[in-house]
């Protein structure tokens, strides 16, 4: 079924927008963060116009759902190069082609290279699973849980060269649940994940975001960027054991 509200963020017939942030979003699978992402924008007609939605994976359930909505789909497969270099320049030449403000990533699954993120310095966004710097790289909620940590969360930041290191642009928390496993702190927290990937979306939108010289991140008029998501125990326990 075709979606014909979303053709707007596609850019005219006239060419790219340029009073609209260009925003190319990079998924590896369900696409979730890109699904909360696009529905914001089209919702709150923000100034967004998503020049792709581009994949490493054919297959991957979010490609078919920005398909349906009429949103520029892209896919390119990893597995057809030999060296992360060259699927690196492979990607950089698209996205150079597409010259995006920014590259927001949402679940794409491939590490990018130094050369590729110094390119796009200050414009590559990742949300990352885990109250960063805590927990950098994989099986974040398994590795929170074995550590015993009592609230875990999710990192908005821009993408260094380092692993899950880049300027923190928001943070959100969520309480660790004493019956907790990897997968119910995981579907605890992905709404929150699509609370704040949002949020962070405006700031870019309405240009708000700065990246300061001392490789902090300042969001004009806004005093924090910092959310409890849904606590999910009542304030009275606190009380009850303090
Ligand atoms: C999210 O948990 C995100 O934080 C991580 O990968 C997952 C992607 O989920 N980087 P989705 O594809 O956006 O649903």
């Amino acid at each position: 079924m075709a979606h014909p509200t979303a053709n707007h963020l596609a850019g005219g017939p006239s060419g790219p927008d340029r009073s609209r942030v260009r925003v190319a979003i990079l998924i590896s699978g369900r696409g979730s963060n890109m699904q909360s992402l696009v529905q914001a924008a089209l919702a709150e007609d923000l100034p967004v116009e998503i020049c792709t939605v581009l994949s490493n994976r054919a297959d991957a359930a979010g490609l078919a759902w920005a398909r349906e909505r009429g949103l520029p789909t892209d896919v390119l497969a990893h597995v057809g190069f030999d060296s992360r270099p060259a699927f690196d320049a492979a990607l950089r030449a698209r996205l150079e082609q597409l010259a995006p403000d920014y590259i927001l990533l949402a679940g794409f699954m491939r590490v990018l290279g130094d050369e590729l993120v110094r390119r796009f310095e200050g414009r590559i966004v990742n949300i990352h699973p885990s109250l960063l710097p805590a927990f950098p790289g994989l099986h974040t909620h398994a590795r929170a849980l074995a550590q015993g940590v009592q609230w875990h969360g999710c990192t908005v930041h821009f993408v260094t060269p380092e692993l899950d290191h880049g300027p923190i642009i928001a943070q959100a928390t969520i309480p660790v649940l004493a019956d907790d496993t990897p997968e119910r702190l995981a579907d605890r927290l992905l709404p929150v994940e699509h609370r704040i990937y949002t949020q962070v979306l405006r700031w870019l939108a309405w240009r708000r975001v700065r990246l300061m010289p001392d490789g902090r991140v300042l969001v004009e008029g806004e005093p924090h960027r910092a959310w409890l998501g849904p606590t999910q125990f009542h304030e009275q326990d606190c009380h009850d054991h303090g």
